[in-house]
Order: C-alpha cells, then sequence, then structure tokens
C-alpha cells in the first residue's frame, strides 16, 4: 500500500473502506433517508453550525460553484480575496457566472490581512459578499478566518468560505464566526473518497439565495432543501460515498472534535520540525502555516520532480508537487483525515534518503 501523503483525497480507514462495498439501495427509499438524516446530522455538529447542510454529489469545485450561484446576481459585486491557486480558482467562477470580482490578493505564501479586507470594504460599500478561502491548500497557509469574518460582518457583507482542507481538522466554528456559506468536500479531513461536496447555509445566506439569479439547476440549494425535508437527495446521489461518509462521520464523533483539532496541530507541528531537522524550510510564513497541508520550498539544488518520483517508486511515499508558478519550486505533504505522527515518521525518514538523491546539497 502507498503512505499516500497529499493533500486530498487521503487515505481511507478500513472501517471506511468496509462501509462502501454495501450493495446498492434504492435513493427514495427509508433506508437512505436514515443515512442522509444521520449524515447531515453529524455533519452539522462537526461544523459547529445549528443552520442546514446540504450534501450535494460532486467533487470540491462543484461545491464552489454551488455556492456562487446559489448566493449572487449576475452585476454583483464581490471581494475575492486571494493567497494563491484555489483563491483564484473561487474568483474565476464568480467571474465567470457575471459577478464584478474585485480581487485582493496576497504574496502566495503569506495569510490575507484583515486590515486590507476592511480599507477596501469602507471605500467600496457598493460590494455585497467576501470570497475567502479559509486553508489555503496550494501554498499551507491558514487564513484568520475569526478576524477576516469579523471584519466583513462589520460592513454587513456576505461572507462565503472555501473550507476544503480546513474544516473538520481545523478548528472553524461556522456559526460563531458568521459564516454564510460554507463549503467542504470528502476527500479531505472527512477520510472518505472523492465525490460529494458538503455545504453549510446560515440565515443571511439563505436571503441571499433567496434573491439570487445566477444560472442554476444542478446545485439549485431549494431544491436540496426540499428533497433533504423527505431525506432524500433531488439527483441520485453518490450512494456509496456517503456510506462512506456516514461511517467516517461516525469514526470522527467518536474520536471528537476537539481530539480531531490537536491531532492535526500535533501532526502538524511534528512535519515542520522534521523538515527543518531535514534542512528544509517552510514556504508559508510560520505563524499561519497550516495543520493540514505543509508546502516546502525546494532549495540547495534540489529536483522536486525527481524526489517525488524516487519518494513514489522507491519508498512507495506519494507527495505533491506545486502547482502553477509555484511548480518545481515547492512540494506538499498532506497530513489531514486519518493520520498520526508515525505517519510523518515514515515521510520524514524517507525524504532524509531520497533528499541527497534528488540533487541536495543542504
Ligand atoms: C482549498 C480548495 N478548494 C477547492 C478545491 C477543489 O476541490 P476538487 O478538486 O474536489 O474539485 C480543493 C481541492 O484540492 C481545495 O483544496
Amino acid at each position: 500500500m502507498e503512505n499516500l501523503r497529499i493533500p486530498g483525497p487521503t487515505p481511507l480507514p478500513g472501517e471506511v473502506l468496509q462501509a462502501m462495498i454495501k450493495q446498492m439501495i434504492n435513493h427514495r427509499g427509508p433506508e437512505f433517508g436514515q443515512i442522509l438524516n444521520g449524515v447531515t446530522a453529524n455533519l452539522k455538529q462537526l461544523f459547529q453550525t445549528k443552520s442546514d447542510v446540504l450534501v450535494l454529489t460532486g467533487s470540491g469545485t462543484g461545491g464552489l460553484e454551488a455556492v456562487i450561484v446559489n448566493t449572487l446576481s449576475p452585476g454583483d459585486k464581490v471581494l475575492s480575496v486571494s493567497t494563491g491557486v484555489f483563491g483564484e480558482r473561487f474568483a474565476s467562477i464568480a467571474k465567470e457566472f457575471g459577478a464584478e470580482v474585485m480581487p485582493l490578493r496576497f504574496e502566495w505564501g503569506k495569510p490575507a490581512d484583515a486590515d486590507a479586507i476592511r480599507q477596501v470594504l469602507q471605500t467600496k460599500p457598493e460590494i455585497k459578499a467576501v470570497l475567502v478561502t479559509h486553508n489555503e491548500t496550494s501554498t499551507g497557509i491558514t487564513n484568520d478566518l475569526a478576524s477576516i469574518s469579523r471584519v466583513v460582518k462589520e460592513f454587513d457583507k456576505l461572507l462565503l468560505v472555501d473550507a476544503m482542507s480546513s474544516i473538520g481538522s481545523i478548528n472553524l466554528p461556522v456559526d460563531d464566526w458568521h459564516c454564510d456559506v460554507t463549503v467542504t468536500c470528502s476527500q479531505k479531513a472527512w477520510m472518505a473518497p472523492p465525490g460529494v461536496a458538503m455545504v453549510s447555509v446560515s440565515q443571511e445566506g439563505w436571503q441571499a439565495h433567496s434573491k439570487a439569479k445566477m444560472p442554476r439547476f444542478y446545485w439549485d440549494f431549494t431544491r436540496a432543501k426540499n428533497y433533504l425535508e423527505r431525506g432524500q437527495t433531488p439527483w441520485t446521489p453518490a450512494l456509496s460515498i456517503i456510506f462512506a461518509l456516514a461511517a467516517s462521520l461516525e469514526m470522527m464523533l467518536r474520536e471528537g472534535l476537539p481530539n480531531i483539532l490537536a491531532r492535526h496541530a500535533r501532526v502538524s507541528q511534528a512535519t515542520r520540525e522534521g523538515i527543518k531537522s531535514l534542512g528544509l524550510s517552510i514556504f508559508a510564513q510560520e505563524s499561519h502555516a497550516s495543520n493540514t497541508v505543509t508546502a516546502v520550498r525546494s532549495s540547495n539544488g534540489l529536483d522536486t520532480k525527481q524526489m517525488l518520483r524516487i519518494l513514489r517508486e522507491e519508498h512507495k511515499v506519494v507527495l505533491a508537487g506545486g502547482q502553477q508558478s509555484l511548480d518545481g519550486k515547492i512540494f506538499r505533504i498532506g497530513h489531514m483525515g486519518w493520520i498520526t505522527e508515525n505517519d510523518i515518521e515514515t515521510v520524514i525518514s524517507a525524504l532524509r534518503v531520497v533528499l541527497p538523491q534528488a540533487g541536495f546539497k543542504g
């Protein structure tokens, strides 16, 4: 078995794999209703919300599209707070559907600055919504969402949050931080396969939805909510993934959210220390380094592509490269979901052997 340490998909525990081999059932029948209601209730606990949570079949990007088309109208002005590849993707979707996107970009590897957001909101009262990526998976930065939320709510704007690689492993109390729409996907902290997006919608989120005019059909929140009231989804759901999610959520609740968050903090600390012990450095500003993904700067002659290949072929350790302009400049270690310090020790030990083989002269 490979030691899969990319920032999603993440490895699945045996209990979750077992749940997936369940025979198909009628997605309009009572058994599925019970499963969906259970999944929804458990997700609400882990999202720390009393608001609605919708389970949508699609990848995380589908979830981002759902957030945009359900809350905005063509011509709406939105502030895009971007700290990397996924912040840019959120903005591109909004633009594609006709929103007028005002970008506020921060240097990759640095966190978003709440004061800079305040300055824009002060001068541009016409902005309706703010798009934020809580944990920027491409750079390994966790933005200070609590502070950003305080600023956004000072100006009474809608807060739309990409929480794909944070919620469930990095604290994100959705209600306390007044997140209006928050989206994540099954292949991250949730220890389930890719293919399901989960979205919470606040009261304000529903109000925005009632006025939103962007075209939508598959992703329509009203349809999803109406069907959920009958224990169903509007369209045929990814049954096997929802079976997996039902099992993984039970595991997560048995461990308890505070323990899960503490485990991720410990594992990420061990990752950063291990990386530094090898003579490498962390790409992200350390005050905001993520507890789910560590981006490592390539230095001292290291050929990251060769390193990734040798790790995979000779050590069965699979890490991720950098995306877009960070291609070849960083590599990333995913540490979310089903992970302990031992898994990271294996990665660091393999790196210790492979780094000199891949040109590193640290
Ligand atoms: C922060 C963030 N946003 C969006 C996505 C897109 O999700 P998907 O690849 O499932 O469409 C990802 C996945 O890596 C992500 O990490």
